[in-house]
């Protein structure tokens, strides 16, 4: 089995480095094939995702990515930046669900930005659209107003078709975990929104063994702190999908580990930390591998059918922390390959 590695920026590299380390240490015979996305791919081929890296990640049976984004790009016109590089895989690819787990290590409980009987109970699953809303709508752009001012524009939409398999997908992994969906919107301002409700409703008539909620974005931000163990999976849209990863994520204790995948029609997926390229601490062996290395068990688990060897990433990654490995977003003073080095030791 073919995996291709996108590092891309800033603290990408680093983390990538530590996964692709614990792959190897299980010895399941995967090959790497490494290419440049992101900044890293636009300074060397004036690209952020050249025609060969595209190409690898399509021939590869999965894909595990770092972190795209780098200060330096800031004035580039926007179909150059690092960011595009992964908006275009996850379109070119049609890597429509995101699955973004987040759940309490009982180590870590201090960590959370919450307090410890809060953040002990959580265990959810965050399903965000990935290949539609805000982020893919057209026309945007910008323009002069009458009275001539520069005005920004984006274009929110979603047809029936994307949101009822998302949905679907949504209902499935509910029905999977512990039998609850709650759906969250916008649908008190928001047409897409309204639209999302109904079609979630329609479809989860196929599931009556899952219950169905929904909540607006709003109220989910704020119950996603006050109360994170009453959600089991929640299905959004890609921009409120990206906004409450990154809320959960310190519900859980920290950014550095929330892994994730991206999912196409067949189960062929792209695995990539919820994180982002952390330019204020690249190349200094500080950041934490963790949601990356969580990542690669996710792609075991999803693309690769080697769903013992994710399990036995999962277990290790536990023993680490429980055996106190902390690196500096947990309080701890453990560089990035060290805290690698805990987790093969663990396997
Ligand atoms: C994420 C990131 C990306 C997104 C950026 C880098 C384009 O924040 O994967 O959550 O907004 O989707
Ligand atoms: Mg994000």
């Amino acid at each position: 089995m073919f995996v291709a590695v996108l590092p891309g920026d800033g603290v990408g590299p680093e983390v990538i480095a530590e996964a692709v380390r614990v792959l190897d240490a299980l010895g399941l015979g995967l090959t790497f094939e490494e290419a440049a996305v992101g900044g890293a791919a636009y300074h060397a081929h004036g690209h952020p995702l050249p025609a060969s890296t595209l190409d690898i990640a399509r021939r590869a049976d999965a894909i595990l990515f770092g972190a795209v984004g780098d200060p330096a790009c800031d004035a580039l016109p926007r179909e150059l930046r690092p960011e595009q590089a992964i908006l275009r895989l996850r379109r070119e690819l049609g890597l429509f669900a995101n699955l973004r787990p987040a759940k309490s290590f009982k180590e870590l409980v201090d960590a959370s930005a919450l307090r410890p009987e809060i953040a002990a109970g959580i265990d959810l699953m965050i399903v965000r659209e990935l290949t539609g809303d805000v982020y893919f709508g057209t026309p945007r752009g910008r323009r002069s107003t009458e009275t001539g001012l520069r005005e920004g524009f984006d274009t929110m939409r979603y047809d029936e078709a994307e949101v009822a398999r998302i949905a679907r997908l949504a209902l499935e992994t509910a029905r999977k975990r512990r039998g609850r969906l709650c759906s969250v919107d916008k649908a008190n301002v928001l047409e897409t929104s309204q639209l999302w409700r109904d079609v979630v409703i329609e479809v989860a008539a196929d599931y009556r063994d899952v219950a169905l909620s929904h909540m607006y974005v709003d109220n989910a931000a704020m119950q996603l702190v006050r109360d994170p163990g009453a959600f089991d999976v929640m299905v959004t849209g890609n921009l409120f999908g990206d906004i409450l990863s990154d809320q959960a994520s310190m519900c859980v204790g920290s950014i550095g580990l929330l892994p994730s995948a991206s999912l196409d029609a067949a189960g062929k997926g792209l695995y990539e930390p919820i994180h982002g390229s952390a330019p204020d601490i690249a190349g200094q062996g500080k950041a934490n591998p963790l949601a990356t290395i969580l990542s690669a068990a996710m792609m075991l688990r999803y693309s690769l059918g080697q769903g013992d060897a994710a399990d036995r990433i999962e277990a290790a990654v536990a023993k680490a922390l429980a055996g106190g490995a902390r690196t500096a977003d947990l309080g701890g003073s453990l560089t990035t390959a060290e805290m690698g080095d805990k987790v093969i030791q663990a396997l």
